[in-house]
């Protein structure tokens, strides 16, 4: 049967919904019907798509107003009568048709500083508990989508808000990390109130009604990292350090590189948030993919080296003797 479809077209200077009525089949998604418009009526609507299964997170998209994975959206959810309004995410900048610039995404992710590993615990003899295992195992189901960066209504509102928050994919990056037993930093939950804006977030869970992977991130992630930042700034040790000395003796001030905004200009003078260094074939310097950090200047300065000294460990493991691990350890 035909099924009536309004796709939104054009490109950062403006462009409008288009209308279309397509044959749709049995068991389809909206992917699909996408596909046959480019091979039917529209041979130059741009979408980005890749997997068509739900994992590599390409194919985000707002499909009646709600942000979707256009291939994980099945046609037979909607009426026989219904219209099918189709959209690019609304919080980041279109390139063109369906296709979004979330480069934001990335540039938040070259700010938080990857796993710490233990010092004087060798790759290969890291141990931890299964319940451990099972706490990050949840995060790391994310597929970046960046569903959920584009309904959080702090950036989707205030384009303001860009520079200073980091929005809820970061979020469960930063808890897996500070949940993590073996990573050596110990300023994760700093790091998540003073530079990713956790406190920005008032927990309205509309992150988490739109992940396709069904991550709780407000549950597990957002609302534990906010109770460990309230627990460390009101340990009574903390408090009364804070009386005696004055902030700017507590607190590491922000270094310049970390509230400078790096952001480079395109010929037609648009300001894009700045790339990673590439090589003059336009790939990524492999020092980059080698670097302790996940990339970009580290918020916590420069002078910070890994592995930490032991007595920085938050986690000891056991006597690194050769015994096999205790069941129920991975
Ligand atoms: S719960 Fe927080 S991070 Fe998630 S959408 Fe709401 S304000 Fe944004
Ligand atoms: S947390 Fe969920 S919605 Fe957000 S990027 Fe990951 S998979 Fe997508
Ligand atoms: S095409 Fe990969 S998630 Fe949709």
């Amino acid at each position: 049967m035909n099924r009536h479809f309004r796709v939104w077209r054009g490109d950062s200077s403006g462009g409008d919904l288009e209308d279309f009525d397509v044959e749709v089949n049995d068991g389809e998604v909206v992917l699909d019907i996408i596909h046959r418009l480019q091979a039917t009526q529209a041979p130059d609507l741009a979408c980005r798509w890749n997997c068509k299964a739900g994992k590599c997170g390409s194919c985000s998209m707002e499909i009646n107003g709600m942000p979707r994975l256009g291939c994980m959206t099945r046609m037979s959810t909607f009426t026989a009568e219904e219209t099918i309004t189709v959209t690019p995410l609304r919080t980041f900048p279109v390139i063109r048709d369906l296709v979004t610039d979330v480069s934001f995404n990335y540039e938040k992710a070259r700010e938080t500083p990857a796993f710490a590993p233990p010092a004087g615990v060798a790759p290969g003899q890291y141990r931890m508990q299964q319940v451990d295992v099972e706490r990050s195992q949840e995060f790391r189901k994310c597929i970046e989508c960046y569903l959920c960066q584009n309904t959080c209504h702090v950036v989707r509102d205030h384009e303001e808000n860009k520079e200073s928050f980091s929005g809820p994919r970061f979020f469960i990056r930063a808890a897996e990390l500070d949940m993590h037993p073996l990573d050596a930093r110990t300023d994760r939950k700093q790091h998540a109130q003073q530079n990713q804006g956790l406190g920005f977030c008032n927990i309205t869970k509309c992150c988490t009604e739109v992940c396709p992977e069904h991550i709780k991130i407000t549950d597990n992630a957002i609302i534990p990292m906010k109770e460990r930042v309230v627990d460390r700034r009101y340990d009574p040790l903390v408090r009364l350090g804070r009386k005696i000395f004055r902030r700017d003796q507590l607190e590491d001030p922000v270094p310049a590189q970390r509230t400078a905004p790096r952001t480079a200009e395109t010929p037609s003078g648009q300001r894009l948030p700045e790339g990673p260094p590439v090589g003059p074939d336009g790939r990524l310097e492999i020092a980059e993919l080698a670097a302790p950090l996940q990339g970009g200047l580290s918020p916590f300065g420069e002078d910070m080296a890994f592995p930490l000294p032991p007595e920085r460990v938050t986690y000891h493991h056991p006597d690194a003797d050769t015994s096999p691990p205790p069941a129920g350890h991975s």
